[in-house]
């Protein structure tokens, strides 16, 4: 298998706990948690990364307070506009997974525009998990499928059939799904894509995870047997 994982997605999880061992808002946590996210884009592009999904906010998210959700889109805004550039210059195309549906106007706008203005660039690819749950997800596609086949369609469903219902249908499954904090569960995260993913877990804060703790989890994906549910060879 490759050393390199093709796709790697990223649950980042521990701001508010950051901010809290430092006495310090939530708020400031999430805002050293973009500082991370712009390091670990740049270390994902340079390891030859193809794919980088980062879960930045989850269907269940809404349930924060008011103004610590503000606080988030507003982070969400600031960084489609501030990143533009080095995306232009790096080539690295964003994209989107989740209900955008349900995104506060501006937001969604900003991210569309963001995908449209970067479609066309052949580099890494940055997807941005946002109001993105795996659930959502499969609910969302069993809709659409439905939809499309109120005309009567073919009955059978098959599991390649359904990947055509899926936010980003033509994306490949991620290889490797890191998660900070030290939380070992998924989180309602990439639930169909991550079927056979390898698992790779930090116990630091997402502000203090480093392109070397990056490069630490692809070093340690070069070494695991993915073996899809087959025998030992
Ligand atoms: C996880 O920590 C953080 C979030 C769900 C917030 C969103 C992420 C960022 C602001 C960083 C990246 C941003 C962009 C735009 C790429 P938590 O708040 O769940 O931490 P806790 O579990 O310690 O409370």
């Amino acid at each position: 298998m490759s050393a390199i994982p093709a796709h790697v997605g990223i649950i980042m999880d521990g701001n508010g706990r950051w901010a809290r061992q430092r006495g310090q808002l939530r708020t400031q946590g999430h805002l050293e948690g973009l500082k991370a996210a712009k390091r670990i884009v740049k270390a994902a592009s340079e390891a030859g990364v193809s794919y980088l999904t980062l879960y930045t906010f989850s269907t269940e998210n809404w349930k924060r307070a008011a103004d610590e959700v503000a606080f988030i889109m507003a982070l969400v805004k600031q960084y489609l506009r501030g990143e533009l550039d080095f995306y232009r210059e790096n080539r690295i195309r964003i994209r989107h997974a989740g209900d955008a549906g349900g995104l506060p106007a501006d937001i969604a706008k900003e991210l569309r525009e963001a995908c449209e203005d970067t479609c066309g660039f052949t580099g890494m690819q940055v997807i941005l998990a946002l109001n993105y749950g795996g659930r959502d997800e499969i609910i969302r596609g069993i809709r659409k499928l439905l939809a499309e086949r109120a005309g009567g369609g073919p009955g059978e469903i098959r599991e390649a059939d359904f990947r055509r219902y899926l936010d980003n249908p033509d994306l490949p499954d991620p290889d490797l799904i890191i998660r900070t904090a030290g939380e070992m569960r998924t989180s309602n995260f990439l639930l169909w894509e991550g079927a056979y993913a390898e698992y790779w877990v930090s116990e630091k804060f997402w502000p203090d995870f480093t392109g070397d703790d990056f490069k630490a989890a692809l070093a340690q994906f070069g070494k695991r047997e993915r073996r899809y549910g087959g025998a030992n060879s």
